[in-house]
Protein backbone atom coordinates (compact mmCIF):
# COMPACT_ATOMS: atom_id res chain seq x y z
CA UNK A 1 0.00 0.00 0.00
CA UNK A 2 2.51 2.28 1.28
CA UNK A 3 4.58 1.52 -1.95
CA UNK A 4 1.58 2.17 -4.16
CA UNK A 5 1.08 5.28 -2.59
CA UNK A 6 4.17 6.80 -3.03
CA UNK A 7 4.29 6.54 -7.03
CA UNK A 8 0.94 7.65 -7.21
CA UNK A 9 1.44 10.85 -5.24
CA UNK A 10 5.06 11.26 -6.99
CA UNK A 11 3.25 10.90 -10.47
CA UNK A 12 0.46 13.52 -9.22
CA UNK A 13 2.52 15.29 -7.36
CA UNK A 14 4.46 16.66 -10.59
CA UNK A 15 2.15 18.36 -12.25
CA UNK A 16 1.49 21.33 -9.36
CA UNK A 17 6.01 21.23 -8.92
CA UNK A 18 6.04 22.36 -12.29
CA UNK A 19 3.81 25.08 -11.49
CA UNK A 20 5.35 25.59 -8.29
CA UNK A 21 9.03 26.33 -10.74
CA UNK A 22 9.63 29.97 -11.02
CA UNK A 23 6.64 31.62 -10.75
CA UNK A 24 8.46 34.34 -8.67
CA UNK A 25 11.17 34.51 -11.33
CA UNK A 26 14.58 33.65 -12.42
CA UNK A 27 18.29 35.23 -10.08
CA UNK A 28 21.73 34.95 -11.58
CA UNK A 29 23.08 34.00 -8.06
CA UNK A 30 21.59 31.74 -5.33
CA UNK A 31 18.72 33.70 -3.89
CA UNK A 32 20.68 33.48 -0.23
CA UNK A 33 24.40 34.96 -2.20
CA UNK A 34 24.69 38.44 -0.72
CA UNK A 35 23.82 39.83 -4.27
CA UNK A 36 20.63 38.20 -6.29
CA UNK A 37 19.21 40.31 -8.59
CA UNK A 38 16.19 38.42 -10.11
CA UNK A 39 13.70 39.00 -12.95
CA UNK A 40 10.41 38.21 -13.51
CA UNK A 41 9.95 37.23 -17.20
CA UNK A 42 11.73 35.53 -19.57
CA UNK A 43 11.71 34.79 -23.81
CA UNK A 44 13.47 31.49 -24.17
CA UNK A 45 14.40 30.49 -27.70
CA UNK A 46 15.92 27.42 -29.45
CA UNK A 47 16.47 28.35 -32.80
CA UNK A 48 17.26 24.76 -33.78
CA UNK A 49 13.98 23.60 -33.19
CA UNK A 50 13.03 26.72 -36.18
CA UNK A 51 12.52 30.69 -36.15
CA UNK A 52 9.68 31.50 -34.08
CA UNK A 53 8.42 34.65 -35.82
CA UNK A 54 5.81 35.66 -33.77
CA UNK A 55 9.26 36.22 -31.25
CA UNK A 56 11.70 37.24 -33.54
CA UNK A 57 11.54 39.54 -36.41
CA UNK A 58 13.64 39.59 -39.10
CA UNK A 59 14.37 43.34 -40.73
CA UNK A 60 14.60 44.75 -43.75
CA UNK A 61 15.57 48.23 -44.64
CA UNK A 62 18.06 49.65 -46.53
CA UNK A 63 20.28 52.60 -45.49
CA UNK A 64 22.79 54.22 -48.50
CA UNK A 65 26.02 54.53 -48.62
CA UNK A 66 28.24 57.12 -46.85
CA UNK A 67 25.50 59.50 -45.80
CA UNK A 68 23.99 57.12 -42.87
CA UNK A 69 25.90 53.92 -42.60
CA UNK A 70 28.94 55.67 -41.51
CA UNK A 71 31.03 53.68 -44.37
CA UNK A 72 32.69 53.42 -47.52
CA UNK A 73 29.33 50.86 -48.46
CA UNK A 74 25.68 51.39 -47.78
CA UNK A 75 23.33 48.40 -45.50
CA UNK A 76 20.69 46.43 -47.09
CA UNK A 77 19.06 44.36 -44.51
CA UNK A 78 16.94 41.48 -46.08
CA UNK A 79 14.68 39.06 -44.54
CA UNK A 80 16.36 36.57 -47.29
CA UNK A 81 19.50 37.34 -45.13
CA UNK A 82 17.90 35.74 -42.03
CA UNK A 83 18.26 31.48 -42.49
CA UNK A 84 16.92 28.70 -41.06
CA UNK A 85 19.12 25.82 -40.60
CA UNK A 86 19.31 22.58 -38.18
CA UNK A 87 22.05 24.34 -36.39
CA UNK A 88 19.99 27.93 -35.47
CA UNK A 89 19.14 30.83 -37.37
CA UNK A 90 22.13 32.42 -39.60
CA UNK A 91 22.40 35.72 -40.16
CA UNK A 92 23.94 36.80 -43.28
CA UNK A 93 26.26 39.17 -45.09
CA UNK A 94 26.06 38.94 -48.36
CA UNK A 95 29.57 39.91 -51.25
CA UNK A 96 28.84 43.63 -51.91
CA UNK A 97 26.49 44.25 -55.29
CA UNK A 98 27.16 47.92 -56.20
CA UNK A 99 28.22 50.09 -53.05
CA UNK A 100 25.82 47.62 -51.56
CA UNK A 101 25.95 45.20 -48.51
CA UNK A 102 23.32 42.74 -47.89
CA UNK A 103 22.95 42.15 -44.28
CA UNK A 104 20.76 40.49 -41.82
CA UNK A 105 18.44 41.56 -38.71
CA UNK A 106 16.84 40.01 -35.90
CA UNK A 107 14.50 41.83 -33.30
CA UNK A 108 12.99 40.63 -30.07
CA UNK A 109 9.23 41.19 -31.01
CA UNK A 110 9.11 42.30 -26.95
CA UNK A 111 10.33 45.83 -26.29
CA UNK A 112 9.92 45.77 -22.53
CA UNK A 113 13.14 44.34 -21.48
CA UNK A 114 14.32 46.71 -18.63
CA UNK A 115 17.16 45.30 -16.83
CA UNK A 116 18.02 41.40 -17.42
CA UNK A 117 20.28 38.60 -18.21
CA UNK A 118 20.42 37.51 -21.66
CA UNK A 119 22.37 34.66 -22.94
CA UNK A 120 23.49 33.50 -26.45
CA UNK A 121 25.06 30.52 -28.02
CA UNK A 122 26.59 31.51 -31.12
CA UNK A 123 29.51 30.76 -33.43
CA UNK A 124 30.14 33.89 -35.53
CA UNK A 125 31.44 34.48 -39.11
CA UNK A 126 34.95 32.46 -40.40
CA UNK A 127 35.34 35.44 -43.31
CA UNK A 128 37.54 38.37 -42.38
CA UNK A 129 35.42 41.93 -42.69
CA UNK A 130 32.03 41.93 -41.23
CA UNK A 131 30.31 42.83 -37.95
CA UNK A 132 28.13 40.77 -35.51
CA UNK A 133 26.66 41.86 -32.58
CA UNK A 134 24.39 40.96 -30.06
CA UNK A 135 22.88 43.76 -28.32
CA UNK A 136 20.39 45.38 -25.86
CA UNK A 137 18.64 48.37 -27.61
CA UNK A 138 16.67 51.40 -26.53
CA UNK A 139 18.03 54.15 -29.08
CA UNK A 140 21.82 55.04 -30.06
CA UNK A 141 22.42 56.11 -26.53
CA UNK A 142 21.24 53.37 -24.66
CA UNK A 143 22.51 50.68 -25.58
CA UNK A 144 24.60 47.71 -24.43
CA UNK A 145 26.27 45.61 -26.98
CA UNK A 146 28.82 42.90 -27.89
CA UNK A 147 30.42 42.69 -31.34
CA UNK A 148 32.72 40.60 -33.04
CA UNK A 149 34.98 41.61 -35.33
CA UNK A 150 36.45 38.59 -37.38
CA UNK A 151 40.14 41.13 -38.21
CA UNK A 152 40.87 41.05 -34.80
CA UNK A 153 41.48 37.74 -34.37
CA UNK A 154 44.47 35.87 -34.63
CA UNK A 155 45.74 32.41 -35.29
CA UNK A 156 44.71 31.22 -31.35
CA UNK A 157 42.80 33.63 -29.69
CA UNK A 158 39.35 36.00 -30.32
CA UNK A 159 38.09 38.93 -29.48
CA UNK A 160 35.09 40.60 -28.18
CA UNK A 161 33.93 44.40 -28.30
CA UNK A 162 31.87 45.16 -24.89
CA UNK A 163 30.08 48.48 -25.26
CA UNK A 164 27.93 50.93 -23.79
CA UNK A 165 26.68 53.43 -26.39
CA UNK A 166 26.18 56.33 -24.32
CA UNK A 167 25.35 60.12 -24.81
CA UNK A 168 29.11 60.47 -24.72
CA UNK A 169 29.84 58.09 -27.33
CA UNK A 170 27.24 59.66 -29.46
CA UNK A 171 29.46 63.35 -28.94
CA UNK A 172 32.21 60.92 -30.79
CA UNK A 173 30.41 60.32 -33.53
CA UNK A 174 28.81 57.10 -32.01
CA UNK A 175 32.51 55.85 -31.44
CA UNK A 176 32.39 54.42 -27.69
CA UNK A 177 36.21 53.94 -27.96
CA UNK A 178 37.90 56.40 -25.30
CA UNK A 179 34.20 55.97 -23.35
CA UNK A 180 34.14 53.68 -19.68
CA UNK A 181 31.89 51.87 -21.58
CA UNK A 182 34.27 50.13 -24.48
CA UNK A 183 36.24 46.98 -23.43
CA UNK A 184 38.05 45.08 -26.49
CA UNK A 185 38.36 42.02 -24.37
CA UNK A 186 40.37 39.09 -25.72
CA UNK A 187 39.00 35.80 -25.44
CA UNK A 188 40.92 32.36 -25.15
CA UNK A 189 39.00 30.87 -28.01
CA UNK A 190 38.21 32.09 -31.93
CA UNK A 191 34.59 32.71 -31.73
CA UNK A 192 34.50 31.54 -35.49
CA UNK A 193 35.67 28.18 -35.17
CA UNK A 194 33.09 26.38 -32.05
CA UNK A 195 29.90 27.07 -30.33
CA UNK A 196 30.36 29.49 -27.40
CA UNK A 197 27.44 31.24 -25.19
CA UNK A 198 28.17 34.88 -24.68
CA UNK A 199 25.91 36.66 -21.95
CA UNK A 200 25.86 40.16 -20.41
CA UNK A 201 23.85 41.12 -16.81
CA UNK A 202 22.67 44.54 -16.91
CA UNK A 203 20.80 46.09 -13.69
CA UNK A 204 20.38 49.28 -12.56
CA UNK A 205 24.21 49.77 -10.79
CA UNK A 206 26.31 48.07 -13.45
CA UNK A 207 26.80 45.63 -16.74
CA UNK A 208 28.67 42.57 -16.33
CA UNK A 209 30.06 41.15 -19.32
CA UNK A 210 30.89 37.14 -19.70
CA UNK A 211 32.06 34.89 -22.39
CA UNK A 212 31.11 30.70 -21.72
CA UNK A 213 30.21 32.03 -17.85
CA UNK A 214 33.49 33.42 -16.48
CA UNK A 215 33.30 37.27 -16.11
CA UNK A 216 35.25 39.41 -18.61
CA UNK A 217 34.18 43.10 -17.50
CA UNK A 218 31.68 44.93 -15.40
CA UNK A 219 30.88 48.67 -16.39
CA UNK A 220 29.64 50.96 -14.01
CA UNK A 221 29.33 53.94 -16.11
CA UNK A 222 26.49 55.38 -18.67
CA UNK A 223 24.68 52.10 -17.34
CA UNK A 224 20.72 52.54 -19.40
CA UNK A 225 18.28 52.83 -17.54
CA UNK A 226 15.22 52.43 -20.34
CA UNK A 227 13.33 49.75 -21.41
CA UNK A 228 14.16 48.18 -24.64
CA UNK A 229 14.68 45.28 -27.25
CA UNK A 230 16.80 42.60 -27.84
CA UNK A 231 18.43 42.36 -30.99
CA UNK A 232 21.42 40.34 -33.22
CA UNK A 233 22.44 41.56 -36.50
CA UNK A 234 25.52 41.18 -38.93
CA UNK A 235 26.46 43.91 -41.10
CA UNK A 236 29.40 45.48 -42.98
CA UNK A 237 30.19 48.81 -44.12
CA UNK A 238 33.59 48.76 -45.19
CA UNK A 239 34.67 50.96 -42.54
CA UNK A 240 38.72 49.81 -42.30
CA UNK A 241 38.23 51.27 -38.36
CA UNK A 242 35.08 48.71 -37.64
CA UNK A 243 33.77 46.18 -39.89
CA UNK A 244 36.43 46.41 -42.22
CA UNK A 245 35.97 44.62 -45.67
CA UNK A 246 32.90 44.19 -46.91
CA UNK A 247 33.90 40.42 -47.35
CA UNK A 248 33.96 39.60 -51.02
CA UNK A 249 32.23 36.06 -50.51
CA UNK A 250 29.04 35.68 -48.26
CA UNK A 251 29.66 34.93 -44.95
CA UNK A 252 27.03 33.38 -42.32
CA UNK A 253 27.16 33.49 -38.14
CA UNK A 254 24.56 31.13 -36.57
CA UNK A 255 22.92 31.45 -33.28
CA UNK A 256 21.49 28.28 -31.63
CA UNK A 257 19.81 29.40 -28.46
CA UNK A 258 19.15 32.90 -27.06
CA UNK A 259 17.63 32.99 -23.48
CA UNK A 260 16.66 36.46 -22.25
CA UNK A 261 15.32 36.86 -18.45
CA UNK A 262 14.42 40.55 -18.01
CA UNK A 263 11.91 42.65 -15.54
CA UNK A 264 9.21 44.12 -17.95
CA UNK A 265 8.17 47.54 -18.23
CA UNK A 266 4.55 46.36 -19.67
CA UNK A 267 2.14 47.14 -17.21
CA UNK A 268 0.37 44.30 -18.20
CA UNK A 269 3.08 41.79 -17.80
CA UNK A 270 3.85 43.48 -14.46
CA UNK A 271 0.05 42.80 -13.46
CA UNK A 272 0.29 39.06 -14.45
CA UNK A 273 3.41 38.36 -12.53
CA UNK A 274 2.05 39.92 -9.26
CA UNK A 275 -0.87 37.57 -9.91
CA UNK A 276 1.36 34.68 -9.76
CA UNK A 277 3.62 36.10 -7.14
CA UNK A 278 1.71 37.96 -4.77
CA UNK A 279 4.41 37.86 -2.51
CA UNK A 280 8.38 37.02 -3.41
CA UNK A 281 8.90 33.75 -2.41
CA UNK A 282 12.40 32.96 -2.71
CA UNK A 283 11.41 28.93 -3.29
CA UNK A 284 9.61 30.14 -6.20
CA UNK A 285 12.93 31.99 -8.18
CA UNK A 286 14.46 29.25 -10.45
CA UNK A 287 18.10 29.91 -10.96
CA UNK A 288 19.27 29.95 -14.16
CA UNK A 289 21.11 27.76 -15.83
CA UNK A 290 24.53 27.72 -16.67
CA UNK A 291 23.88 25.46 -19.74
CA UNK A 292 21.53 27.25 -22.67
CA UNK A 293 21.18 24.54 -24.62
CA UNK A 294 18.86 23.09 -21.55
CA UNK A 295 15.91 24.41 -22.48
CA UNK A 296 13.83 22.21 -20.33
CA UNK A 297 14.59 24.06 -17.42
CA UNK A 298 14.30 26.60 -15.73
CA UNK A 299 12.17 28.68 -17.85
CA UNK A 300 10.12 26.37 -20.22
CA UNK A 301 8.00 24.96 -17.14
CA UNK A 302 6.69 28.50 -16.08
CA UNK A 303 3.27 29.40 -16.20
CA UNK A 304 4.59 31.62 -19.15
CA UNK A 305 5.93 28.95 -22.39
CA UNK A 306 8.04 30.55 -24.59
CA UNK A 307 5.48 29.67 -27.53
CA UNK A 308 3.16 32.30 -25.34
CA UNK A 309 5.03 35.28 -25.39
CA UNK A 310 3.38 37.86 -27.07
CA UNK A 311 4.27 41.48 -27.83
CA UNK A 312 2.42 44.06 -25.00
CA UNK A 313 -0.54 44.94 -25.81
CA UNK A 314 -1.79 41.61 -27.51
CA UNK A 315 -4.89 39.81 -26.37
CA UNK A 316 -2.87 37.48 -24.27
CA UNK A 317 -1.61 38.63 -21.16
CA UNK A 318 1.14 35.94 -21.12
CA UNK A 319 -0.31 34.14 -18.15
CA UNK A 320 -1.45 30.94 -19.98
CA UNK A 321 -0.12 27.73 -18.92
CA UNK A 322 -0.19 25.36 -21.49
CA UNK A 323 3.30 23.60 -22.23
CA UNK A 324 3.06 20.72 -24.34
CA UNK A 325 5.58 19.30 -21.48
CA UNK A 326 2.44 18.99 -18.84
CA UNK A 327 0.29 16.89 -21.38
CA UNK A 328 3.30 14.58 -21.57
CA UNK A 329 3.46 14.21 -17.46
CA UNK A 330 -0.24 13.95 -17.06
CA UNK A 331 0.01 11.53 -19.74
CA UNK A 332 2.56 9.23 -18.34
CA UNK A 333 1.21 9.42 -14.61
CA UNK A 334 -2.23 8.70 -16.41
CA UNK A 335 -0.67 6.02 -17.38
CA UNK A 336 1.15 4.45 -14.62
CA UNK A 337 -2.05 4.88 -12.52
CA UNK A 338 -3.85 2.88 -15.33
CA UNK A 339 -1.01 0.55 -14.92
CA UNK A 340 -1.28 0.13 -11.18
CA UNK A 341 -5.00 0.65 -10.98
CA UNK A 342 -5.38 -2.61 -13.58
CA UNK A 343 -2.49 -4.55 -11.87
CA UNK A 344 -4.46 -3.66 -7.91
CA UNK A 345 -7.82 -4.89 -9.98
CA UNK A 346 -6.42 -7.88 -10.41
CA UNK A 347 -5.11 -8.49 -7.15
CA UNK A 348 -8.60 -7.58 -5.61
CA UNK A 349 -10.78 -9.74 -7.27
CA UNK A 350 -8.70 -12.39 -6.54
CA UNK A 351 -7.31 -11.27 -3.36
CA UNK A 352 -7.90 -9.11 -0.53
CA UNK A 353 -6.98 -5.90 -1.24
CA UNK A 354 -10.24 -5.17 -2.42
CA UNK A 355 -11.34 -2.71 0.26
CA UNK A 356 -8.67 -0.72 -1.04
CA UNK A 357 -10.09 -0.11 -4.72
CA UNK A 358 -13.86 0.17 -3.12
CA UNK A 359 -12.74 3.00 -1.14
CA UNK A 360 -11.03 4.77 -3.84
CA UNK A 361 -8.60 6.42 -1.30
CA UNK A 362 -5.41 6.04 -3.70
CA UNK A 363 -5.59 9.29 -5.76
CA UNK A 364 -8.49 10.94 -3.96
CA UNK A 365 -5.99 10.53 -0.82
CA UNK A 366 -3.30 12.90 -2.40
CA UNK A 367 -3.54 14.05 -5.90
CA UNK A 368 -5.84 17.32 -5.07
CA UNK A 369 -8.18 19.25 -7.68
CA UNK A 370 -6.32 18.71 -10.49
CA UNK A 371 -5.81 15.04 -11.19
CA UNK A 372 -9.14 14.54 -9.85
CA UNK A 373 -10.98 14.50 -12.84
CA UNK A 374 -8.77 11.86 -14.28
CA UNK A 375 -9.18 10.21 -11.65
CA UNK A 376 -12.69 9.66 -11.87
CA UNK A 377 -11.79 7.96 -15.11
CA UNK A 378 -9.06 5.61 -13.93
CA UNK A 379 -11.72 4.77 -11.53
CA UNK A 380 -14.31 3.61 -14.15
CA UNK A 381 -11.79 1.51 -15.83
CA UNK A 382 -10.93 -0.11 -12.12
CA UNK A 383 -14.95 -0.60 -12.11
CA UNK A 384 -14.19 -2.34 -15.42
CA UNK A 385 -11.44 -4.44 -14.15
CA UNK A 386 -13.45 -5.55 -11.36
CA UNK A 387 -16.83 -6.73 -13.78
CA UNK A 388 -14.26 -8.36 -15.99
CA UNK A 389 -14.88 -6.15 -19.05
CA UNK A 390 -11.37 -6.00 -19.54
CA UNK A 391 -10.92 -9.72 -19.42
CA UNK A 392 -10.31 -10.44 -23.09
CA UNK A 393 -7.32 -8.00 -22.85
CA UNK A 394 -5.64 -9.67 -19.98
CA UNK A 395 -4.67 -12.71 -21.12
CA UNK A 396 -2.85 -10.98 -24.05
CA UNK A 397 -0.25 -9.17 -21.98
CA UNK A 398 0.26 -12.37 -19.55
CA UNK A 399 1.30 -14.12 -22.97
CA UNK A 400 3.62 -11.14 -23.65
CA UNK A 401 5.10 -11.57 -20.42
CA UNK A 402 5.78 -14.99 -20.57
CA UNK A 403 7.25 -15.25 -24.38
CA UNK A 404 9.93 -13.18 -23.46
CA UNK A 405 10.97 -15.21 -20.56
C1 LIG B 1 26.09 37.72 -8.63
O1 LIG B 1 27.11 37.64 -7.68
C2 LIG B 1 28.32 38.30 -8.05
C3 LIG B 1 29.36 37.96 -7.02
O2 LIG B 1 28.91 38.31 -5.74
C4 LIG B 1 28.05 39.79 -8.17
O3 LIG B 1 29.22 40.47 -8.54
C5 LIG B 1 26.99 39.99 -9.25
O4 LIG B 1 26.65 41.36 -9.32
C6 LIG B 1 25.74 39.19 -8.93
N1 LIG B 1 24.87 39.25 -10.10
C7 LIG B 1 23.58 39.46 -10.03
C8 LIG B 1 22.85 39.56 -11.34
O5 LIG B 1 22.98 39.52 -8.98
C1 LIG C 1 12.64 43.05 -11.05
O1 LIG C 1 11.31 43.17 -10.64
C2 LIG C 1 11.04 42.67 -9.33
C3 LIG C 1 9.56 42.76 -9.11
O2 LIG C 1 9.09 44.04 -9.33
C4 LIG C 1 11.86 43.46 -8.33
O3 LIG C 1 11.63 42.99 -7.04
C5 LIG C 1 13.34 43.30 -8.69
O4 LIG C 1 14.15 44.05 -7.81
C6 LIG C 1 13.59 43.76 -10.10
N1 LIG C 1 14.97 43.48 -10.49
C7 LIG C 1 15.82 44.41 -10.88
C8 LIG C 1 17.20 43.96 -11.22
O5 LIG C 1 15.51 45.58 -10.93
C1 LIG D 1 11.92 43.58 -48.42
O1 LIG D 1 12.36 44.65 -49.25
C2 LIG D 1 12.51 44.30 -50.64
C3 LIG D 1 13.10 45.47 -51.37
O2 LIG D 1 14.33 45.83 -50.81
C4 LIG D 1 11.14 43.90 -51.18
O3 LIG D 1 11.31 43.46 -52.51
C5 LIG D 1 10.58 42.76 -50.36
O4 LIG D 1 9.26 42.48 -50.76
C6 LIG D 1 10.54 43.12 -48.87
N1 LIG D 1 10.16 41.93 -48.12
C7 LIG D 1 9.40 41.98 -47.05
C8 LIG D 1 9.09 40.67 -46.39
O5 LIG D 1 8.95 43.03 -46.61
C1 LIG E 1 18.48 44.51 -51.02
O1 LIG E 1 18.43 43.08 -51.04
C2 LIG E 1 17.28 42.56 -51.66
C3 LIG E 1 17.29 41.06 -51.46
O2 LIG E 1 18.54 40.51 -51.78
C4 LIG E 1 17.28 42.98 -53.13
O3 LIG E 1 16.12 42.50 -53.73
C5 LIG E 1 17.33 44.51 -53.20
O4 LIG E 1 17.45 44.90 -54.55
C6 LIG E 1 18.49 45.05 -52.43
N1 LIG E 1 18.42 46.51 -52.36
C7 LIG E 1 19.48 47.28 -52.56
C8 LIG E 1 19.25 48.75 -52.39
O5 LIG E 1 20.58 46.85 -52.85
C1 LIG F 1 17.49 57.91 -25.77
O1 LIG F 1 16.51 57.75 -24.77
C2 LIG F 1 16.75 58.51 -23.59
C3 LIG F 1 15.70 58.10 -22.58
O2 LIG F 1 14.42 58.08 -23.15
C4 LIG F 1 16.74 59.98 -23.94
O3 LIG F 1 17.00 60.74 -22.77
C5 LIG F 1 17.80 60.25 -24.98
O4 LIG F 1 17.75 61.59 -25.40
C6 LIG F 1 17.59 59.37 -26.20
N1 LIG F 1 18.72 59.50 -27.12
C7 LIG F 1 18.55 59.67 -28.41
C8 LIG F 1 19.79 59.74 -29.24
O5 LIG F 1 17.45 59.79 -28.93
C1 LIG G 1 41.47 41.48 -42.58
O1 LIG G 1 41.55 42.40 -43.62
C2 LIG G 1 42.33 43.53 -43.30
C3 LIG G 1 42.25 44.50 -44.46
O2 LIG G 1 40.93 44.87 -44.65
C4 LIG G 1 43.78 43.10 -43.05
O3 LIG G 1 44.55 44.22 -42.64
C5 LIG G 1 43.79 42.05 -41.93
O4 LIG G 1 45.08 41.55 -41.76
C6 LIG G 1 42.84 40.93 -42.24
N1 LIG G 1 42.77 40.10 -41.07
C7 LIG G 1 42.70 38.77 -41.11
C8 LIG G 1 42.61 38.07 -39.79
O5 LIG G 1 42.71 38.14 -42.16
Amino acid sequence: MSLLFYITCFFFLRIPLIFAQCECGFSVNATDAPQHAFFTDSLVTDFTKGLPRSEWVAQNYSVPHDTESRGPYGKNASVSNVVDTPDGVQLWVRAPEGSSVGMAELVSARYDMHYGSFRARMKLANTNGSCGSFFFYHNDTQEIDMEFLYREYNQADGMVNLVIQSPESQAQGYNARNTPGFDQHPLPFRPDLDWHEYRFDWTPSEVAFYGDNSLLHVMTEAIPNTPGKLMLNHWSNGDPGWSGGPPDVDTAFTVSHLHAYFNSSDSKRRAAYKKRCPKVDQSKICIISDDITKTQAPSTPVGKPSTSLLPPGSESDGDERKPSKLGRDIGIGAAVVVALVILVGIAATKHKWKPILDQRVLPAFCCGRRASTKVSSESFEADKVESGEFEPSLPQVERRGRSRI
